[in-house]
């Protein structure tokens, strides 16, 4: 879909579809909508006085203009209560419209963004539309063969404004978000991609190709590279597969020279059938999503280049796959990591922590003012929070306090759980310095206590996102299945980072 942006009024424009908001409660239309509707002859305003149509969040009225404007038809969805706008509900209601626009087949849709006065400023209120309407289109189809013809999708969506003053900032705030979108899809397609046709090389190779088209190094640490260094926890989850394990190190430099470098580490594993602690098979199909930190990982790193973003970035992705096998790690086995620290391993189902735990040492070398996790770590964390919330845990009071804002701007919200020093013990060893699982309760957390002994004492965040990468259920701007959740959220961070620091 291209998206323009261009001089002129909506209730001029001769598009297939002019999209106007109303918000609910209120007797008439207001901004672009109320100016569209006056040439019209009041046709919307007919529809509200009637009582049909009310504005409620997400409703959707189409209407046939028979030619008393340019446009062919008038769309106009509900956004609720004025006073309860938000970005979140922006981005819902326009993808709602833009879902209902390509059900009836539609090719191409308008709008403006004048909404009357509301507390939003226009560059936020561009932004979201354009992530709304990007994000909830999304659909996943490279495998569909059968109903190829029947998949259409719209072509154009046209932003109309009549000021040059807001058509620039508009513009800026389409290509920004334009980014955003195409790194979450990206995220979203090889989160989606089955485990035979993403396996721990190809998401390498999805690396190299962003590191290829953007300003980006990437290298990759292969097995041997491994074996040298001595990471043998994830030597120890890969061994299982006759996939290769890779070690994805991507790195972008935005910013000044010698400036802090900030390391975002993603969980890679491609599939996980939990090993020889196999996972019941019942839903097994879904932990083909188990590399979504690592998606999250590349997308941000991808839309921070091409933001041009003025930060430093790693980007760490351990990538193995976890199956049982003859040369596969087993409950009982002592794996040494790269740390030098010793691991009991209690479950292969708990490997996560395991490739991750090599990461986060080799993050260190790059001594990171930041290193932020992005792990489907633990089912607890689903079982304590939901699948809608991202579980935050992490041992710098700061850095989760800007997690919390870009989490609260992005709509991808984060609860943090505590990590006192009670968890910890739960994962010290019997044999060894520590094991690998503490057990049912507090599963999430005994997980992060595990995290942190291998964060060398730099600043860490932890987000478990093992509900919200895939959904059963769609949201308003989230098609069920892969989210590519943590994407927005960890650009939003990063589009902070030199604002929070300035001085620091
Ligand atoms: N990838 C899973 C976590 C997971 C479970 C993500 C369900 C999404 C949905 C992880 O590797 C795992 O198996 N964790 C175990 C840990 C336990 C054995 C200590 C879990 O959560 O059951
Ligand atoms: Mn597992
Ligand atoms: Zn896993």
């Amino acid at each position: 879909m291209k998206i323009h942006v261009k001089k002129g009024d909506l209730a001029e424009s001769a598009t297939e579809a002019a999209v106007v908001a109303h918000f609910e409660g209120e007797p008439g239309l207001d901004g672009a909508a109320a100016r569209l509707d006056k040439m019209s002859g009041g046709f919307i305003g007919d529809v509200i006085g009637q009582g049909d149509f009310t504005g409620r969040l997400y409703q959707i009225l189409v209407i046939y203009s028979r030619g008393s404007v340019p446009a062919k038809r008038m769309v106009a969805v509900g956004l609720g209560k004025r006073s309860d706008l938000t970005l979140e509900r922006l981005r819902g209601a326009f993808s709602k419209a833009a879902q209902h626009i390509r059900s009836l087949n539609i090719g191409e849709f308008a709008t403006s963004l004048d909404l009357g006065s509301v507390a939003l400023s226009i560059d936020r209120i561009a932004e979201a539309v354009v992530e709304g309407v990007r994000l909830g289109l999304y659909r996943f189809t490279p495998f569909k063969t059968a109903e190829r013809e029947q998949i259409r999708e719209i072509a154009n969506f046209t932003i109309l404004d009549t000021e040059n003053g807001a058509l620039k900032i508009i513009k800026a705030a389409v290509k920004t978000a334009g980014i955003i979108a195409d790194a979450v899809s990206f995220a979203r397609d090889i989160v989606s991609a089955p485990a035979n046709e993403m396996t721990p090389a190809d998401l390498a190779n999805e690396a190299r190709q962003i590191a290829r088209r953007e300003k980006i190094k990437c290298r990759v640490l292969d097995e041997r590279e491994m074996r040298g260094l001595g990471m043998n926890a994830l030597l120890g989850v890969a061994g299982g597969s006759n996939e290769p394990p890779q070690m994805i190190v991507l790195e972008y430099r935005g910013g000044e020279k010698a400036g802090p470098v900030i390391a975002l580490v993603g969980k890679g594993l491609t599939f996980d059938s939990g090993g020889i602690s196999i996972k019941p098979s019942e839903k097994m199909d879904l932990m083909k999503d188990d590399m979504a930190g690592g998606a999250a990982v590349i997308a941000a790193v991808q839309a921070a280049s091409q933001l041009a973003l003025p930060v430093n970035l790693v980007g760490l992705i351990p990538a193995a796959e976890n199956l049982p096998s003859g040369k596969a790690y087993k409950p009982g086995d002592i794996l040494k990591s790269f740390s030098g620290q010793t691991i009991e391993i209690v479950t292969t189902d708990a490997e996560g922590r395991l490739i991750l735990a090599d990461a986060l040492t080799y993050a260190c070398r790059y001594k990171p003012a930041a290193i932020i996790d992005l792990a489907t770590l633990t089912g607890a964390c689903v079982v304590a929070l939901g699948d809608n919330v991202i579980g935050m845990m992490g041992t710098d009071e700061k850095l989760k306090g800007e997690i919390r804002e870009a989490a609260d701007l992005t709509g991808e919200r984060v609860w943090e759980l505590p990590l006192w020093e009670e968890y910890h013990e739960l994962i010290k060893g019997e044999a060894a310095d520590y094991r690998n699982s503490g057990g049912k309760a507090g599963g999430a957390i005994t997980a992060a206590a595990f995290l942190s002994k291998f964060t060398g004492g730099y600043p860490w965040v932890h987000l478990d996102i093992a509900g919200p990468a895939w959904l059963m259920k769609e949201k308003p701007y989230i098609p069920k299945g892969a989210s590519g959740v943590g994407v927005r959220l960890l650009v939003q961070f990063l589009r902070n980072w030199n604002r929070d620091r300035k001085g620091a």
